[in-house]
């Protein structure tokens, strides 16, 4: 039992992402890292460094195009279009910068809508939509209307419809950044309290202040990482 909670949930050894062309570019190049049940990793780096190619990669949103990628200690580099969206939907759950949620349903309905493909019936996926919005704390905003919902309601919406899915790895691409600095601290919170109940997270930020609050971070630099937080970051941010 514990050599299996010690192997990594995913693992990246060697992995390149390649984008084709007249002049291609190597958005990573040979990147490993691995992340284990329940941690939390932040990803830092600088804009165009590879940040979201790194995070599309693990999430099956994208291919690699040299390395190994295996997921609870499964190769994942030959999986079929279908079998990877599959796996996607069953293990990973996204948390963008924009929640991406559905205009014309309700905040309750955009969760239960989630649910579908997993196969639950109705009555339970209402069920389990509520409570995973009750657990944001929007208990009182089931009914809302995404247009009537503020920047973090959005993003704690989000965060209720990744979860509801019960995913083994929570992936975030910027998840704080339209929010004010209260707002970031609560969904970090959020995140964080995630992990504390079994789910990986891996967040990608701009953000030092919500980096810092990591216990491990990564910086990307030109499709290569590093480990630690960039200290040319800081210095170099705003150039
Ligand atoms: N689909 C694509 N086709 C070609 N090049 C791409 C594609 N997606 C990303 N790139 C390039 O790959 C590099 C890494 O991009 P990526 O989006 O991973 O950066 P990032 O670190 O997330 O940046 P940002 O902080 O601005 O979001 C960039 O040079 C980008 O232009
Ligand atoms: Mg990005």
């Amino acid at each position: 039992m514990s050599a299996l909670q010690e192997t990594p949930l995913i693992q990246l050894q060697q992995v390149s992402r390649t984008f084709p062309g007249p002049d291609p570019v190597h958005a990573l190049r040979a990147v490993s890292l691995s992340v284990a049940r329940g941690e939390v990793l932040g990803i830092v780096g600088r804009s165009g460094s590879g940040k979201s190619t790194l995070l599309n990669v693990i999430g099956l949103l994208d291919r690699i195009t040299a390395g190994t990628y295996t997921i609870d200690s499964q190769s994942v580099n030959k999986l079929s279009d279908h079998q990877a969206t599959r796996l996607r939907a069953s293990f990973f759950g996204f948390v963008f910068q924009q929640s991406f949620l559905l205009a014309s349903l309700t905040a309750q309905e955009n969760v239960e809508l989630a649910l579908r493909p997993h196969g639950a019936p109705r009555k339970d996926r209402r069920a389990i939509a509520v409570a995973a919005l009750k657990a944001v704390g929007l208990g009182h905003r089931l009914q809302a209307m995404p247009a009537t919902m503020s920047g973090g309601e959005h993003q704690r919406a989000a965060i209720a419809r990744a979860v509801a899915q019960h995913p083994q790895v929570i992936l975030c691409d910027e998840p704080t950044g339209n929010l004010d600095e209260r707002t970031s601290a609560e969904i970090v919170a959020m995140l964080l309290d995630l992990a504390n109940r079994g789910t990986a997270v891996v967040i990608v930020t701009h953000d030092l202040t919500l980096a810092r609050q990591l216990p491990r971070v990564l910086t990307v630099r030109d499709g290569t990482i590093s480990a630690g937080l960039d200290s040319g970051l800081l210095a170099g941010r705003d150039d």
